[in-house]
């Protein structure tokens, strides 16, 4: 059989788009979709997370809750974005807010050597873990004209981690509530 050179060319083509279409096929079936699909969860999530709606409604979510199965490890992990404002050792020098040492239990806006906005002085009344919780969803919501400037932890479960790493910043922590 004789085939001429136009003739040579479509085989070779079509046995390169077949190559191709099937190299791709087997790709895709090897690499199965399921990774792709996790992200795109993942982005929806981080979407709706990012929704003012359902800011305020996690924001709303108690922490306390989630106290006694919550993380420490986790808590000290995400004191890192209160550590550039707060020391966390007994006697360390307050920095642009109080020394966190042995908060939990404290009266608001008493760390000596401290000058608090009048805002957080007029709240009153001990840090117990419910108003940390509140003050630590959104400081300017618990305490207008605080001066913390800080968005907040809006996942009740970053909270309760926090909240657990202050409650052993103590010699004598606090009992759970
Ligand atoms: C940008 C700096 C900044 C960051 C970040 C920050 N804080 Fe603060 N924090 C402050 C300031 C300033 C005050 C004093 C507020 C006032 O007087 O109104 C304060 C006050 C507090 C108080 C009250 C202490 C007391 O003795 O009454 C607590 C508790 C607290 N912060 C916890 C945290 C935690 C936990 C984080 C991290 C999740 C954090 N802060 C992140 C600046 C910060």
């Amino acid at each position: 059989m004789h085939f001429s050179l136009w003739e040579k060319l479509g085989f070779a083509l079509l046995t390169a788009t077949w190559v191709a279409f099937g190299a791709n096929y087997v790709g895709n079936t090897i690499i199965h979709t399921e990774p792709l699909a996790e992200s795109a969860y993942k982005i929806e999530l981080e979407a709706a997370e990012q929704a003012p709606a359902a800011e305020v409604a996690s924001a709303e979510e108690s922490a306390l809750t989630l106290l006694a199965s919550a993380d420490l490890g986790k808590g000290a992990k995400t004191f890192k974005k209160c550590a550039s404002c707060h020391s966390n050792t007994d006697g360390a020098k307050h920095k642009v807010g109080p020394n966190l040492w042995d908060v939990v239990g404290r009266a608001k806006a008493s760390a000596a050597g401290y000058k608090f906005s009048g805002a957080l002085k007029d709240k009153g009344g001990d840090w117990s873990f419910a108003d940390l919780d509140q003050f630590l969803a959104s400081p300017k919501g618990f305490a207008k004209g605080t001066k913390m400037s800080f968005a907040g932890l809006k996942k009740a479960s970053d909270r309760a981690a926090v909240l657990v790493y202050l409650q052993s910043l103590s010699k004598t922590p606090k009992p759970l509530p």
